[in-house]
């Protein structure tokens, strides 16, 4: 997903270094060519073979080698980075780079390139609340710098704040939302839909779904790469909110309903992947309710159809989870709904739907065209789908 892209990974000198080598990895994994840069001060902290061995590249560590190659390496490496990223930032090179100085590598490197740059900073929660930090931070900023904000949590000092560097996962998060802005969905709205929404009985108990929301959050995060600033709405899930997306959680189909129409307001597509509960308790109740009794009725009512009743100008591509004649049935619920694309899901299938990481579909849009998909990643088969709202889009 990466592949083709140089990713130049500043390191500076704090504890959080080593945290790099998980950056580094992920980055590599996913097919970048990934150019590590160290300051002194961070080769202190991690050794720089460790860096080399897990991206297969040399580190550069030092400006002035005696090889004069490597004096205008810093050059070289700005102008092949797609992104830069530094990632610790340390306090002083945020100074440094607010003050336009740069007497190390990953400083240079900035100043030498027309790439995105994006800072990681990782310091105590003294320094970084600190108000030089601040406006330091706020100067790069309005240059165009992306910060990932550090996270609040155990320091290194021993104490509680906010400082530590940010997750991995959201690191490279970030990284992908930048590479996408040159995608084909820049400057679109999307909204997704994802996990199984929850409909309470009492304070304890609730009707849902085994959705897991993976598939939703496949399609917030691919939409993410390509481009588009995404508004994910999402009932109840174990998954890690993906960075670069605007994350809406919500418990209920009412509470799902309220955010989309607010959400959709100037979208250019909605894709629901919730798994949305057809019923809900008639009424909850405000105690829990106790098990004294061998047999409990509960009196149900419908969810409304969130799918079919959302107004507005804008693609509409539904799910539809089927268990026997599913080309018919999801054309049925394509016309029903005035949909514009369905996704119709065997929910028969092995490796398909519900929890699993894979998904086998059939897309089907309102002109009749039916294309199967093999068995495939829910990341893939979100890109499938989103190839299909790409074709839609200034269409219709
Ligand atoms: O009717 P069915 O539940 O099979 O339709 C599935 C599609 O409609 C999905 O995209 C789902 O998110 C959406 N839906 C909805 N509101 C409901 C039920 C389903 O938006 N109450």
């Amino acid at each position: 997903m990466l592949t083709d892209k140089t990713i130049v990974l500043g390191i500076t000198g704090s504890i959080a270094a080593y945290k790099a080598a998980d950056i580094a990895s992920q980055l590599t994994k996913e097919g970048a060519r990934v150019e590590v840069v160290m300051t002194e001060a961070a080769t202190w902290f991690i050794a720089p073979l460790t860096l080399s061995s897990i991206t297969g590249r040399g580190v550069v560590t030092d400006m002035f080698e005696p090889d004069s190659q490597r004096t205008i390496e810093h050059v070289a490496l700005g102008e092949a980075a797609d992104v830069v990223v530094i990632a610790p930032a340390t306090a002083s090179l945020i100074a440094k780079l607010a003050a336009g100085i740069a007497d190390e590598m990953p400083a240079l490197i900035v100043l030498a390139t027309k790439a995105p740059i994006i800072l990681a900073p990782a310091m105590h929660a003294n320094m970084y609340e600190n108000s030089i930090t601040q406006e330091n931070l706020a100067k790069l900023k309005a240059r165009g710098f992306v910060i990932v904000e550090p996270e609040y949590g155990r320091l290194a000092s021993g104490g509680v704040g906010r400082g530590r560097l940010a997750d991995t996962d959201k690191i490279v998060g970030t990284i992908k939302q930048v590479l996408g802005r040159r995608g084909d969905l820049a400057g679109k709205k999307l909204v997704v839909t994802a996990g199984g929404t929850q409909e309470p009985i009492d304070p304890v108990r609730h009707i849902g779904n085994p959705s897991s929301g993976k598939m939703g959050y496949a399609i917030a995060e691919a939409a993410r790469d390509r481009g588009a600033e995404v508004k994910l709405i999402t009932a109840p899930t174990s998954l890690p909110q993906p960075a670069g997306v605007e994350v809406i959680p919500v418990k209920t189909t009412l509470e799902m309903q309220k955010a989309v129409t607010k959400a959709v307001a100037k979208a250019d597509a909605l894709i629901m992947a919730a798994a949305v509960t057809d019923y809900q308790p008639k009424t909850t109740a405000k105690e829990k309710i106790k098990k004294d009794t061998p047999e409990l009725k509960l009196e149900l009512v419908r969810t409304p159809d969130i799918l079919a009743e959302v107004k507005g100008d804008f693609i509409r591509v539904g799910f539809a989870a089927e268990s026997n004649d599913i080309v018919a049935n999801a054309k049925k619920k394509l016309e029903k709904k005035k949909l514009d694309m369905i996704v119709a899901n065997d929910i028969t299938a092995a490796d398909s739907g519900f929890g699993v990481d894979t998904n086998k579909v059939i897309l089907i849009d309102k002109k009749g065209k039916v294309e199967k998909l093999p068995l495939m990643s829910k990341r893939e088969v979100a890109d499938r789908i989103l190839d299909g709202v790409v074709g839609m889009m200034g269409k219709r």
